[in-house]
């Protein structure tokens, strides 16, 4: 008897003193990973990015690499210069559905200020509710955009403003007819007078002013421009842990990086669904370059829980989605990735940027906590009175 008690006792001593062991290594690993976290914190929100850990970045990302931050002030070009009479013209433009040839479609029908500055839908609808083959982009934040649309095919926010309104899906207008219509509204005389000196209007003053009044729409500080300001509290662990993830190990930053969140630069992530329905050629319809097939400009991250749907050809609706799919670096084993366009055979080559990142379930919800802390909440405008 007296032999099982003190064999219990010294079971009992082994179990507890390993007990010990082992809870005090979980201890020092949790400590570890505060100080880590706290760390990284203080970098992070030291208020200088030359402080932040270096970031993980492909050779080929180098030439156009950026460290995010804040935007920087908006640039206007010298032939078309910032003055508040231009943007309220190109506002009240804006807002006009006389420039379609329905008198029902304004730019912000696709782009409206409630909805992100675009429309949240798919595709978009437009004339005689015709749908569109491509996401409608938000236009926040596109004075800091090198080329415009999805296959950069305008070069300025002056030569695109006149796509949308010849463009037979969308506002289907002649844009000299659109000029003619403007000319005859009396009430628009005083804004053209105010805005450019003398009352005539031009298709090249309507693209002007509608420019001008599109660099204005910029977001306004975020969570993100907040914390890596010094506010060292602005942002939970999960937030941190997602930026940091953002610029290590899921490589984000190889492509969205700079104020805007993009690197301005096209890119192949695989979505272009070549030979499959749905196959859109991206970059290629404008450079007819073969390595361009399926290349698509990458998108800002700024605002990017208010402009889902997701790609080009809005197919994704959440940003899980789109973080899974970048975490198995999108496996297109199942699609053609080829197809024939007037001749010629053009393949998807996807980006050596992509590729499988195992993102446990938890980082997953850490990258996509830290994209939320990019968006701001959606401002009240007040909508101009269409002159008569
Ligand atoms: C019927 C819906 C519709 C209307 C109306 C419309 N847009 Fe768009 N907008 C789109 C779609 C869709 C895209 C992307 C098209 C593409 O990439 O081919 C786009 C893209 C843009 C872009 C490019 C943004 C970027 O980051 O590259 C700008 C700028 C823009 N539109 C401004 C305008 C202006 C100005 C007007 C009015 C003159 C207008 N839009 C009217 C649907 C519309
Ligand atoms: C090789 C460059 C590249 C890398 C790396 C990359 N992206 Fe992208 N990203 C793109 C391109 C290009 C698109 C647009 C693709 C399309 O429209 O079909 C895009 C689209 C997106 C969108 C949709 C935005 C919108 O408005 O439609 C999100 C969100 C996004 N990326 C997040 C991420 C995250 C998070 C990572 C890191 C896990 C990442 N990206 C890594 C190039 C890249």
């Amino acid at each position: 008897m007296k032999n099982v008690l003190s064999w219990i006792l010294v079971l009992f001593l082994v179990v507890s003193v390993l007990n010990n062991c082992l809870s005090s290594k979980v201890q020092k690993e949790v400590n570890q990973r505060n100080a880590f976290i706290d760390n990284l914190r203080k970098l992070y929100s030291s208020g200088d990015s030359s402080k932040w850990p270096k970031p993980i970045l492909d050779p080929e990302s180098a030439p156009s690499f950026v460290e995010i931050g804040h935007l920087p002030n908006v640039d206007f070009p010298d032939d078309n210069q910032y003055s508040a009479e231009k943007e309220f013209l190109g506002k009240t433009l804006f807002f006009d559905p006389r420039l379609s040839k329905s008198n029902q479609i304004a730019c912000a029908s696709c782009h409206d200020p409630e909805l992100g500055w675009s429309d949240n839908r798919t595709f978009s609808f437009g004339h005689d509710r015709q749908l569109g083959t491509r996401n409608a982009m938000s236009i926040l934040n596109v004075a800091y955009a090198k080329s415009l649309f999805w296959d950069g095919r305008a070069k300025s926010l002056e030569e695109q403003s006149q796509m949308p309104i010849q463009d037979e899906r969308e506002m289907s207008e002649h844009i000299d007819i659109v000029a003619g219509k403007i000319a005859k509204i009396k009430g628009y005389e005083i804004l053209f007078e105010k805005a450019f000196g003398d009352k005539t209007v031009t298709k090249d003053r309507i693209s002007k002013a509608i420019a001008t009044f599109e660099r204005m729409i910029k977001s306004s500080s975020s969570k993100f421009d907040q914390f890596i300001d010094g506010k060292s509290d602005a942002y939970t662990n999960d937030e941190l842990m997602g930026l940091h993830l953002f610029r290590t190990k899921a490589q984000c930053i190889n492509c969205h990086n700079s104020g805007y969140f993009s690197n301005n630069q096209f890119e192949n992530v695989g979505t272009s669904l070549l030979g499959e329905k749905g196959e859109d050629l991206g970059r290629y319809l404008v450079t007819k370059n073969q390595e361009d097939a399926g290349r698509f400009k990458v998108p800002s991250l700024r605002e990017v829980t208010r402009t889902f749907p997701y790609f080009h050809n809005g197919s994704m609706k959440t940003l899980t989605e789109v973080i899974q799919f970048y975490s198995l670096g999108n496996p297109e084993f199942s699609q053609k990735r080829s197809t024939v366009h007037e001749g010629i055979t053009l393949n998807s080559q996807k980006s050596g940027m992509v590729r499988m990142l195992e993102l446990s379930n938890e980082e997953i919800s850490q990258l996509e906590a830290f994209l939320r802390t990019l968006s701001t909440k959606s401002e009240k405008i007040d909508l101009p009175e269409l002159p008569k």
